[in-house]
């Protein structure tokens, strides 16, 4: 299903496409942001790419779906979609597009400078939000003249504001961010009230939306959201709109779902700690992908990799992938996490390092140079993000975003 579907070709404008044999049925639509690499790649196949760099597909229907979902969850509330950290490792510029296109996200959220004029660059319309502060007074100026909403706390913001308005000629559309226990970014929440009064008081300031970050404890994140509400009432003239809830309260909690909901990982098709299938089906928006560089036998007492921790008992078949822990695949997938190759999974064994992993395939050579290989998707229950992160004891927000931003994307239409 994978390999015969038809796929747009992107890469970060940043960084140089290898040339790769791109044959086929399959047609390639150049895309604004990367219309130059696009357009001299008019056909590309790859289960007859003969690279082997590993590469990232991103599915269109996956992240759609999973806005559906979790729009579904909260009731259909407005959603912003979270894109920070480069979209979950599935590429700013091509994950936001189409999250964007879904009529229930009403904004975009990073935490970035740079990713904020990375979405402008990648031509986004919806409204960017920039849930810290800006790297400068001057990149925060040129932010606002491009409309990118900022999320404010500090003290002194009114005054700034108020002359970034009058240079610019018109009001500008802020957030104000409250710290009503996660103590971490914000303004605290009994300090607030005042604060917020002199902000909304401003004519050249549009306060859009008073939010906080929950901590994910049920009982304390409904005493949150209720300071959230204690602040915004203190100022009986706002008029703005409330969000608190982000992936793990679209499923967990409906009392914290206020007017939008905020979610990120969700929309990527990992599922936030605890959270059911039965409740919303979230489908993992991308797949980490290799072709086999090398399949071998080794004989009894041969080893494999660094600290020599597989050790051949019979005469048995591997297969070395190109991908490692640089690339963002867990070192600590040697703890039982499989791969894809064809129809069957496979045991990563020895070790992860950098570049390589190499798979246990038994005592039959089943797998070919070549083939390619699936380490994180939506096609197998072994690989799908959770499992692999659950298996190698590490977070779900860990497998997505430690993907190295320089992994080729491949959007699935
Ligand atoms: C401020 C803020 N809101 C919402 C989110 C989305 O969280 P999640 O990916 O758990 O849905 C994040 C991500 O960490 C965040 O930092």
């Amino acid at each position: 299903m994978v390999e015969d579907a038809s796929v747009k070709l992107f890469s970060p404008s940043t960084m140089k496409l290898s040339r790769r044999s791109f044959l086929s049925s399959v047609s390639l639509a150049a895309v604004a942001s990367a219309s130059s690499h696009a357009s001299s790649l008019s056909r590309f196949n790859h289960t007859r790419n003969n690279s082997f760099d590993p590469w990232i597909e991103v599915d269109k229907k996956a992240l759609l779906q999973n806005v559906q979902t979790v729009s579904a969850l909260a009731k259909s509330r407005p959603i912003i979609a979270v894109v920070k950290n480069n979209a979950y490792g599935l590429g700013l510029e091509y994950a936001a597009p189409i999250l964007e296109s879904s009529t229930s996200v009403v904004a975009l959220a990073v935490v970035k400078t740079d990713e904020c004029f990375t979405l402008l660059k990648a031509g986004v319309k919806k409204p960017i939000m920039l849930m810290a502060l800006p790297n400068s007074e001057q990149d925060e100026f040129e932010l606002i003249r491009n409309g990118v909403q900022l999320c404010l706390f500090d003290k002194d913001c009114r005054k700034r504001l108020e002359s970034y308005a009058s240079k610019l000629g018109s009001r500008i559309k802020v957030h104000a961010y409250i710290d009503t226990g996660m103590s971490r970014i914000g303004r605290r929440f009994n300090q607030a009230g005042p604060w917020l009064s002199e902000l909304t008081a401003a004519r050249s300031i549009e306060v859009i939306s008073t939010f906080t970050d929950l901590t994910e404890d049920n009982a304390y994140d409904l005493e949150q959201v209720d300071r959230l509400k204690k602040v915004v009432l203190q100022t009986p003239s706002l008029n703005c709109k409330l969000h608190a809830a982000s992936s793990y309260h679209a499923f967990h909690a409906p009392g914290t779902h206020l007017d939008w909901i905020r979610p990120g990982m969700a929309l990527f098709g990992g599922y936030p700690d605890e959270a059911k299938e039965s409740q919303g089906k979230l489908v993992p928006s991308c797949r980490l992908k290799a072709r086999v560089v090398r399949v071998e036998q080794l004989q009894k007492g041969d080893s494999v990799s660094y600290g020599r921790k597989f050790i051949a008992e019979q005469p048995t078949w591997i297969a070395t992938l190109p991908v490692g822990h640089t690339d963002g695949y867990p070192r600590q997938a040697v703890k039982g996490v499989r791969v894809l190759i064809g129809n069957e999974t496979y045991p990563v064994i020895g070790a992860v390092s950098a570049s390589h992993t190499i798979v246990n395939l038994g005592a039959e050579r089943k797998v070919n140079e070549g083939d390619s290989a699936t380490l994180l998707g939506q096609d197998h229950p072994y690989i799908l993000p959770n499992r692999v992160a659950q298996i190698a004891d590490v977070s779900v927000y860990d497998i997505y975003m430690h993907l190295n931003p320089l992994i080729p994307k491949f959007v699935l239409e």
